[in-house]
Formats: C-alpha cells, structure tokens, sequence
C-alpha cells in the first residue's frame, strides 16, 4: 500500500555561531561613514540556527522566530536573513522564494553579531536548498554586502578581520576558553556607539595596526586564558560607557570576581568576562544576576565552528 501522505517540503537546517572581539582597533572614520579596523574576532559557542524550506514558485519570502528573545526580532526586510536571502536568490538569478526560520541562541542586539550570523546561516542554507553550489569565497563576498561581521559567521574559529572588519585571515588559537556574558534587554546601536566614538576622538583615532595585537595572538597560540585576559582590548568601550554609564559597574564585579580580562563586547551593551574555568564563569554569571547588574546571564566557550548544514 501506498501513503497518500504528502512528502514534507524540502528544508535545510544551518547553525551559525555568535562572536567576540578579543581585540576591536578602531582608526579614524572615512569618508564613506566607515572606520577601518583592526580586530580579532573569536567564534562562541551559543548559535544561531536557520532552517530554510522549500515553498512553491511565486510564494516569495516568509519569516518566523524563536527563542528566548524572539519578540525582539523584526519579522520583516529589515531582518538581515530576510535580506540574505534577497541577495542571494538576486546573484544566483532565482526568486526568492522560502520560508526562514530563525531559532535564537545568541543575545540580541548585544554586540555579538547574532544578526550576522543569521544572515551567514540563510546563505548556507539557501544555497544548498537552491543547489546553487557557490564557493565559500563567493559566499563571503555576498556576506560582506549585507553586513562587516557576516563574513566572520561564516568562518568561524578566530579570524583578524580588517577593512571594515570583514577582510579575514584565519589565526591559531589553542584549547577552550571559558566565558560569561551580562546581556541588557535595551541595546544598543551600533551606529550610535561609533557617533559617539568620532565625538570622543574626531579624527585624532591613531591609525591601525595588527602588531598591536602580537600579544594577544601569542597568548591564543599558547592557549594562556591569563595572558588572553590581559590582552583584551577594545577601542569602543569607552564610547559605549559614556552611553550606558551603568555598565561600568557589572564590569566591576566581573573583575572583582577575579575575572582574568573584562570587557564591553563590540559596541556593546553586553559586558564579556573571561574565566578560569566553567565553574569559575557560572559564578561571576551568579554574581552579576545577585547583583541584578544584567538582565540575563550567558556562559560558553570559545573557540567554536562557523556555518555549517546540519
Ligand atoms: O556593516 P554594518 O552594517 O554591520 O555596520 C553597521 C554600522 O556600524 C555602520 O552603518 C557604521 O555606522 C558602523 N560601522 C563603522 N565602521 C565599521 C563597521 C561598522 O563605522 N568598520
């Protein structure tokens, strides 16, 4: 006998990982409205994940999320997985016809690219639903249209990103770093954080330059989480403090917690504390959520895998 069941619609499901930048390097704005930057991006262990299904010809676009911050995400265009999705049924001369699901893993609006890496996920995911069989060269090219950190997403590992952030050379880095993250339900815009930055510095910002970083890549290399934590570094953070004065503190009991290197993540607002160990960032996670310096806690690791079909 014969099922007159419907076959299911063909789908493809893709994890994307969240990112830190160890180092963010910020020289003097351009005039494109851009800065160039010297960074060290390193993958994290929380994910996104897309899953991208097969719809009929002329359906076009639909988008549905979860998560536990999911009523925070736009549904529409202004979603970058919506616009991956656009951008790559444009260059491979298909509509884009499919229905995107996003399920949130990574913080939202925290500095840690968890659009980016949507957007990186619905390019691998559509890609293969599309058997469009681009290189991962072709893909970076598209990711680095619709944003500076979708490029990272979608290598993963640790990378030095310059340009706009979005040029990457892979780096090496040794074993399993441990970290605890204090997210803030209000975020906080990148455009404003880097406004805010011009203020600060005009165009006195010092150029550039990756040499900055030859201890920070040294201590990946050795995998030292001391001399990492000693090495972290980011030029936003002082312009991020300006626009959310009541992060200082959560930095605070990060340190007094006997955090190896604290820093705001990005442009921020999450506040990114480097551990010992699993246990030791489970318990600064604690302190801060005692405190109530953070409206939710995250701990992971680092390094972790880029874009992949699961
Ligand atoms: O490239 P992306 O869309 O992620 O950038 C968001 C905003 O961040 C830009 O509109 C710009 O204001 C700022 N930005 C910048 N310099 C960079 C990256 C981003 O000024 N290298």
């Amino acid at each position: 006998m014969t099922s007159l069941a419907a076959a299911p619609s063909p789908s493809v499901r893709v994890r994307a990982p969240g990112k830190i930048n160890l180092s963010l390097r910020v020289g003097p704005v351009e005039e494109d409205g851009y800065h160039p930057l010297v960074t060290v991006f390193q993958a994290v262990a929380l994910h996104e994940e897309v899953t991208a299904t097969e719809v009929a010809d002329g359906v076009g676009l639909s988008l549905t999320v979860d998560g536990p911050q999911a009523d925070r995400v736009p549904l529409d265009a202004s979603n970058l997985a919506w616009r991956a999705a656009e951008v790559l049924a444009e260059h491979v001369g298909t509509s884009p016809d499919v229905a995107l699901h996003l399920s949130k893993g990574v913080p939202v609006a925290g500095g840690m690219a968890g659009g980016s890496a949507d957007a990186a996920a619905t390019l691998v995911a559509c890609d293969a639903l599309w058997g469009a069989g681009l290189s991962r060269a072709e893909l970076s090219g598209l990711a680095a249209r619709l944003g500076s950190d979708v490029p990272f997403a979608l290598l993963g590992h640790t990378a030095v990103g310059t340009g706009r952030g979005h040029l990457l050379t892979p780096a090496m880095s040794r074993g399993e770093f441990h970290w605890a993250f204090a997210t803030r339900d209000e975020g906080l815009s990148t455009p404003a954080v880097y406004g805010r930055f011009d203020e600060m510095y005009g165009t006195t910002a010092p150029p550039v330059d990756v040499a900055d970083d030859n201890g920070l890549m040294q201590a990946l290399r050795a995998g030292d989480p001391t001399a990492l934590g000693a090495a972290l570094h980011n030029d936003l953070e002082p312009a991020a403090l300006e626009l959310r004065p009541e992060l200082e503190r959560t930095l605070e009991i990060a340190r007094n917690g006997g955090a190896l290197g604290a820093m705001v993540s990005g442009s921020g607002p999450t506040v990114a504390a480097l551990a010992r160990s699993r246990q030791h960032a489970l318990a600064i996670a604690a302190t801060w959520t005692a405190e109530d310096a953070a409206d939710a806690v995250w701990c992971t690791t680092a390094p972790a895998a880029g874009a992949r079909v699961l």
